[in-house]
């Protein structure tokens, strides 16, 4: 059983995705991580972001099962793993690897932007999770000033802007749903609606199994 999640930054995909992954058993692969991990393995080698040979040669070096998004969260990995997603090499290396990961059994959730379109486009269930770039950069502004630090919203809100633009309009893989993907707009939804209404998408398609 693999369940495809896609949708853009901060849509809360990444919740929904552990919660599924959690109350099924399945394993669960954050594939933003295989961005961010192999554009860090660039940075602390110190070399460039904008030769292909290179950053494909980190991305088939990377451990899927050491990611943490702990450690690969910050806001310079997020910006170096866009950058590096553009390229044809390093997604087809990632992709590979993702494949892999997504075939473990019992079942897994696989998230990121290009899951239900091009890593496991025969995935029985296929969730597109989005929200508008308000309510998104709303949710990450909150989650900052959560921890106690500062954050400016109208810098968060132009962020999720450009985030969406570069992942939305580039050549290879671009961020869309596919054709038979259920959407899932979470801008008035909590994440336990969100996750009763996966829920019941799931359970559909267990049982045609
Ligand atoms: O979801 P995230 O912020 O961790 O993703 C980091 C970058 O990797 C982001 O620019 C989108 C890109 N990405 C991608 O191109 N394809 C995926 N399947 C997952 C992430």
């Amino acid at each position: 059983m693999i369940i495809a999640i896609d949708g853009p930054a901060a849509a809360g995909k990444g919740t929904l995705s552990r919660q599924i992954a959690d109350a099924y058993g399945f394993h669960h692969l954050d594939t933003g991580l295989t961005y961010r991990a192999t554009a860090k393995a660039l940075l602390d080698a110190g070399l460039p972001l904008d030769d292909e040979a290179v950053a494909e040669k980190m991305a088939r070096e990377v451990e899927l099962a050491g990611l943490d998004r702990d450690i690969l969260s910050s806001h310079a990995i997020g910006e170096a793993a866009s950058k590096i997603a553009v390229m044809p090499a390093v997604r087809r290396a990632l992709v590979e690897a993702q494949r892999a990961f997504s075939l473990r059994e019992p079942g897994t959730v696989l998230d990121g932007r290009d899951i239900g379109t091009v890593v496991c486009p025969e995935a029985p269930v296929k969730l597109y999770v989005t929200a508008s770039a308000d309510v998104r950069a709303n949710r990450r502004y909150e989650e900052i000033l959560g921890k106690g630090q500062s954050a400016d919203y109208a810098e968060i809100f132009a962020d999720v802007r450009k985030r969406d633009e570069r992942d939305m309009g580039r050549a290879d893989s671009p961020l869309k749903p596919a054709e038979d993907a259920h959407l899932l707009d979470t801008s008035e939804m909590s994440i336990e609606a969100a996750f009763q209404a996966a829920k019941v998408i799931i359970d559909a398609a267990l049982k045609k199994k």
